[in-house]
């Protein structure tokens, strides 16, 4: 099994994009299809992200509660059942359009709560600045390579409005090491990996929290909030590949 350095100095590493784009073009639109197989477990993960939520809303100098962004939306699964409950406006940032066709007719409960529809990667999404009070990044961090990881990241920081927050909901590893899977080409990566990218990032995690009650045989997964460790200056711009 390699690690993730040996992945991104590797020359075939330009295809760990295509790769996943080629595994996800061949998933079913579905809340399953977004699960892997495992739609069952969506209510105990809503429920989990509830409850994280609901502390950070509690915490000093909270995230407003006007603009959401969410991160691999897929079929746009979180935004249905969370963070349009939670916020006026939600847009979807994705890189399979398909999804995202799909959510248009999934989402249409949702009315006008949905906003802008980027169908992109997000090794090439920045957001415009200090747009959005929360930045929700749900399983699909692992489908990036650690230098995009942190320049994605970098670029957020400067997309989330006063006392704004990006939220990361991942697999993680108990081995300590970053496990690759060649089937979805993606990589999943211990929480030391995951603090040490955010440290990178300028992030500072403020609460973390793993998700109880899913089925045995998962990776653990855990919530962090994370928060731009200085001042992020408005002139800040976007830093591209
Ligand atoms: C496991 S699904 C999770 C979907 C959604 N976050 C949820 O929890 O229901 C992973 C999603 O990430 C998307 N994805 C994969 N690589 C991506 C990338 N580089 N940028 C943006 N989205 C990506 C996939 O197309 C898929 O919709």
């Amino acid at each position: 099994m390699a690690d993730t350095e040996d992945q991104q100095t590797d020359e075939a590493s330009d295809d760990f994009y295509t790769d996943a784009a080629n595994y996800w073009s061949k998933v079913p639109a579905t809340e399953d299809g977004m699960l892997g197989g495992f739609g069952f477990i969506s209510k105990t993960d809503i429920g989990g992200s509830e409850t994280f939520l609901s502390s950070i809303f509690k915490l000093k100098n909270p995230p407003g509660r006007k603009h959401a962004l969410d991160c691999g939306s897929g079929i746009g699964r979180i935004s249905k059942y969370l963070l349009t409950v939670h916020f006026d406006h939600v847009d979807l940032v994705e890189q399979n359009s398909e999804f995202l066709d799909i959510a248009r007719t999934y989402l249409e409960d949702r009315g006008k709560k949905i906003g802008e529809v980027f169908a992109m990667g997000l090794q090439e999404f920045c957001p415009d600045a200090r747009k959005y009070d929360i930045i929700w990044c749900q399983w699909v961090l692992g489908h990036l390579k650690d230098d995009d990881f942190v320049r994605f990241f970098n670029n957020c920081r400067t997309g989330l409005k006063e006392n704004g927050m990006i939220v990361v909901k991942e697999n993680t590893t108990s081995s300590n090491n970053v496990e690759v899977d060649t089937v979805d080409s993606s990589v999943t990566r211990p929480i030391d990996k995951l603090r040490q990218l955010f440290d990178q990032a300028g992030l500072i995690s403020i609460k973390e929290q793993q998700q109880s009650k899913l089925p045995q045989g998962l990776y653990p997964v855990h919530m962090f909030a994370l928060r731009p460790k200085g001042t992020v200056k408005n002139f800040q711009k976007c830093i591209r590949q």
